[in-house]
């Protein structure tokens, strides 16, 4: 399945392909110096299969984790491709979850203000979200994503098959994205989680799942309005990452958490609360009201003490609403 985001010059391709790892070379230029980034948690035969394929390869493997997208890490790389001699001629292929995304994606926007850059997601999180739509980013002092860029790939190539490998809590955690789109653009796409089976249908929950990213971003590429709806449950859910020095728990089962306290109509929230269960999500985050306040406070979307917060009233749309902190703080306290 080929889909095509029409950006006007940043447009490009996804494909959604199973065994498309084997031939790379038929969709993007490997004649040319390639380093493909990725984790020490990828299984390193993926990793592999690309060297095979591009005659001048190089690959740099971080360290698993969220403190991947770092400052020291982003300097490494950067200084690497200076010391190889990459030029803008030359790409980039991020291999992984969300962070090699995110983290590749500042590099190649950085360095020399730009060089190509192709990503491959393994993980359901990156495969359905956060590999298309051109937010990069690194972290700075605990604070998620507070230093980035709007870049976009030339291309992204997904293979479903990568998914095999992956920790099933790390499966379920990549699925709220999906969830989240149909929550918030697509009823259809909810009821494949609440009537199927997330794991069987998971190339059609993927592509679903793209086409909310995509008519959502082509109609708002900088997050001047309508985006912003995909922030849905991302208020709270970033909050909680950020004040849990990004360990406990994961990107997706904190947005989660937030998205609840943003779906007013109690039958509704039931019939999400339904979902997580069936995926095994956690659903009791312990609350720390004053500490998540802050974090939203220091988050790039708050203006003073004015944040846009997103609602689902009805499934499959959504609106936003700017909210004052207090008001914020009372939703959470009503919620304890
Ligand atoms: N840019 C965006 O639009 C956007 C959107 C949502 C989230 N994000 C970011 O994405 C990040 C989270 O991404 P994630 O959930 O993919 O986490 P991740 O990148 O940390 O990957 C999760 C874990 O799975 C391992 N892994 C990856 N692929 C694997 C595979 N096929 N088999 C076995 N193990 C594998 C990794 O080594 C890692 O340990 C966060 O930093 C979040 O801020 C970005």
């Amino acid at each position: 399945m080929k889909l095509h985001m029409d950006l006007g010059k940043s447009s490009y391709d996804i494909v959604v392909e199973r065994g498309l790892l084997n031939h790379i070379g038929d969709y993007i230029n490997v004649n040319r110096k390639v380093m493909i980034i990725s984790d020490d948690g990828v299984p390193r035969s993926y990793c592999d299969m690309l060297l095979k394929q591009c005659p001048k390869g190089y690959s740099h493997i971080v360290a698993q984790g969220e403190g991947a997208k770092s400052l020291e890490v982003f300097a490494d790389l950067c200084k690497e491709l200076l010391h190889l001699h990459f030029s803008r001629k030359d790409l980039i292929i991020a291999l992984g979850g969300g962070v090699i995304g995110d983290l590749s994606g500042y590099v190649a926007a950085s360095y020399m203000r730009g060089i190509d850059f192709v990503q491959v997601p393994t993980t359901t999180l990156s495969q359905i979200d956060s590999s298309i739509g051109g937010k990069v980013a690194i972290n700075l002092d605990g604070v998620k994503n507070i230093i980035g860029a709007f870049y976009q790939p030339k291309m992204v190539l997904i293979d479903p098959d990568t998914l095999s490998t992956l920790p099933r809590r790390h499966y379920a955690n990549g699925l709220v994205e999906a969830l989240k789109a149909g929550l918030i653009y697509d009823e259809s796409l909810f009821a494949l989680f609440e009537q199927g089976d997330a794991i069987a249908d998971i190339e059609l929950i993927i592509t679903k799942a793209l086409h909310v990213k995509k008519a959502v971003v082509e109609q708002d590429e900088k997050e001047h309005g309508l985006r912003k709806i995909l922030n849905f449950g991302h208020t709270i859910g970033h909050a909680i990452e950020s004040s849990n020095h990004l360990h406990d728990y994961y990107h997706g089962e904190c947005v989660a958490f937030g998205m609840l306290y943003f779906i007013r109509d109690e039958a509704i929230k039931q019939r999400v609360i339904s979902v997580y269960k069936k995926l095994g999500l956690p659903r009791n985050i312990p609350m720390e009201c004053e500490k998540w306040l802050e974090m939203i406070q220091n988050d790039k979307k708050a203006d003073g003490d004015l944040v846009e917060t997103i609602w689902v009233d009805s499934i499959g749309t959504a609106h936003i609403r700017p909210m004052h902190l207090e008001e914020i703080k009372r939703l959470m306290e009503d919620k304890r």
